[in-house]
């Protein structure tokens, strides 16, 4: 059903091998005074309804809510993908029902140092040479957030000879798809 909503998801699925080894995106967001902030995170997989998940602390500069855009560059197929639309960080306890799930799954996936670090000092934030190191939670802490980008456009880019590049746009329910110049 997903799939026949999202035509270009098979293609994504495919190029990143299923999401089997969790591929590295870059993920671009827009600061409360406007300026450009990016950084590179796992990207987990898609939910049913077509949203692009990745785990977050929820004391870092993501916005809870806002423009985004997720870069992946999977040079086994020399192709890029650029997916943009709305990012929302949802909390532990969140009314969005896979949320529990996903944030399950992302709190039984990561070790010991990632772990410790949602109940450290938060991300950014000045080092204290005396402070003692958190031991690991043995619950998962209320800053863990599962990020959702939905998508509404995506743009593929293949650095075949000669290059292609597909621009898909989403508009009301329907994604259309047109062939550009690189
Ligand atoms: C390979 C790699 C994977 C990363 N994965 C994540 C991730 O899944 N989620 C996340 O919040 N930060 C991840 N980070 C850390 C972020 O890139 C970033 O440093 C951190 O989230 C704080 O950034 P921010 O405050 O601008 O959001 C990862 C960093 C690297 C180098």
């Amino acid at each position: 059903m997903l799939r026949r909503m999202t035509p270009w998801l098979d293609a994504l699925v495919d190029d990143v091998a299923g999401f089997r080894k969790r591929p590295i995106a870059q993920l671009a967001t827009v600061t409360t005074d406007n300026r450009p902030a990016v950084r590179s995170v796992v990207l987990r997989g898609v939910t049913n309804d077509g949203a692009f998940w990745f785990s977050a602390d929820g004391r870092s500069r993501k916005p809870a809510l806002g423009p985004a855009e997720l870069c992946l560059w999977l040079p086994s197929r020399s192709t890029q993908w650029r997916i943009a639309g709305q990012l929302e960080l949802h909390a532990p306890g969140s009314e969005r029902s896979d949320v529990t799930a996903l944030l399950e799954a992302a709190w039984e996936s990561m070790d010991a140092e990632a772990r410790k670090q949602l109940v450290g000092p938060p991300p950014g934030s000045v080092r204290d040479t005396e402070r003692l190191t958190p031991s690991e939670p043995a619950a998962m802490p209320d800053s863990l957030r599962v990020g959702l980008l939905t998508p509404e456009t995506a743009d593929r880019l293949v650095l075949d000879r000669p290059h292609r590049r597909t621009l898909f746009t989403l508009t009301g329910a329907t994604w259309s798809a047109s062939e550009v110049h690189p």
